[in-house]
């Protein structure tokens, strides 16, 4: 069934795909099983992405307080997204992907930290989507890790200003998300893009990730198609603009 593409489609959305473990219990499997899973819905996902012309995808894949889960599924959640490299690279880089890692590099292992650098070099010339892999990402870490680049270069204080903290962020050069999705029906932010969705609209479903699937993207988007946009201004001040 191909879906018509929603009048005003955001040109970045950011996803905390949550729930695979959830999902697994549901139906008596592993967690294992949920996260492969999961994995396999983000193709589709990122398929339909660029299908509505998505410009920018970020998605939350490994948080700075995912170490603080049992060893054996923190392995699991590193072998997969090696797999997924190795498995996904090529047919991505054909669809005109652009990969980016945000987040922590250098706690992760060397082997998959090269893996990762190369999926990002590899796929650099690409301009149909920016993929953000947020991998060992946290915001508050990446609000410290700027601010300690700004310090180390020197940077006046005079200088230090919103546009300036936005540039040493990960997605410095990148518009902030309009939409963060969250999946599994938790009414939290857990640590991502604390910085860049201090304007975003947020969404909330029950569903649980691996059953994310293009019809609940483009319910997404439709919902986001009626939400007003303010930006601390009034209703009157946005017809006003309408007509500039
Ligand atoms: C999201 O699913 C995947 C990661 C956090 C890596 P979860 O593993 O958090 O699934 P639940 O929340 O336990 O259901
Ligand atoms: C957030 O999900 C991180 C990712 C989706 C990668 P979690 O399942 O880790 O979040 P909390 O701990 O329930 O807030
Ligand atoms: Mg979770």
């Amino acid at each position: 069934m191909t879906l018509p593409v929603p009048e005003r489609v955001p040109r970045h959305i950011a996803i905390i795909m949550d729930g695979n473990g959830r999902w697994a219990k549901a139906r008596g499997l592993p967690r294992a099983e949920g996260h492969r899973q999961g994995t396999e819905n983000l193709r589709r996902i990122i398929r339909a992405c660029v299908e509505f012309g998505v410009e920018i995808l970020t998605i939350y894949a490994f948080s700075t307080e995912n170490w603080r889960r049992p060893p054996l599924e923190v392995r699991l959640l590193m072998t997969i997204l090696e797999t997924v490299i190795d498995r996904e690279l090529r047919e991505l880089n054909e669809n005109g992907v652009q990969i980016r890692h945000i987040g922590r590099l250098d706690q992760i292992a060397p082997a998959l930290q090269k893996k990762i650098q190369y999926a990002c070099d590899f796929t650099k010339n690409n301009h149909r989507l920016i993929l953000n892999v947020a991998f060992n990402y946290g915001g508050r870490d990446e609000i410290v890790q700027a601010v300690k680049r700004i310090v180390r270069e020197g940077i006046p204080v005079e200088q230090i200003n919103e546009d300036l903290l936005n540039r040493y962020m990960y997605t410095g050069d990148l518009p902030d998300p309009d939409l963060i999705i969250r999946t599994s029906g938790e009414l939290r932010i857990s640590n991502f893009l604390i910085w860049q969705g201090a304007y975003a609209e947020y969404y909330v479903t029950p569903t649980y990730w691996p059953d994310f699937n293009k019809d609940e993207l483009h319910k997404a988007l439709e919902e986001y198609n009626h939400r007003k946009r303010r930006f601390g201004k009034t209703d009157e001040q946005l017809s006003e603009d309408e007509f500039k």
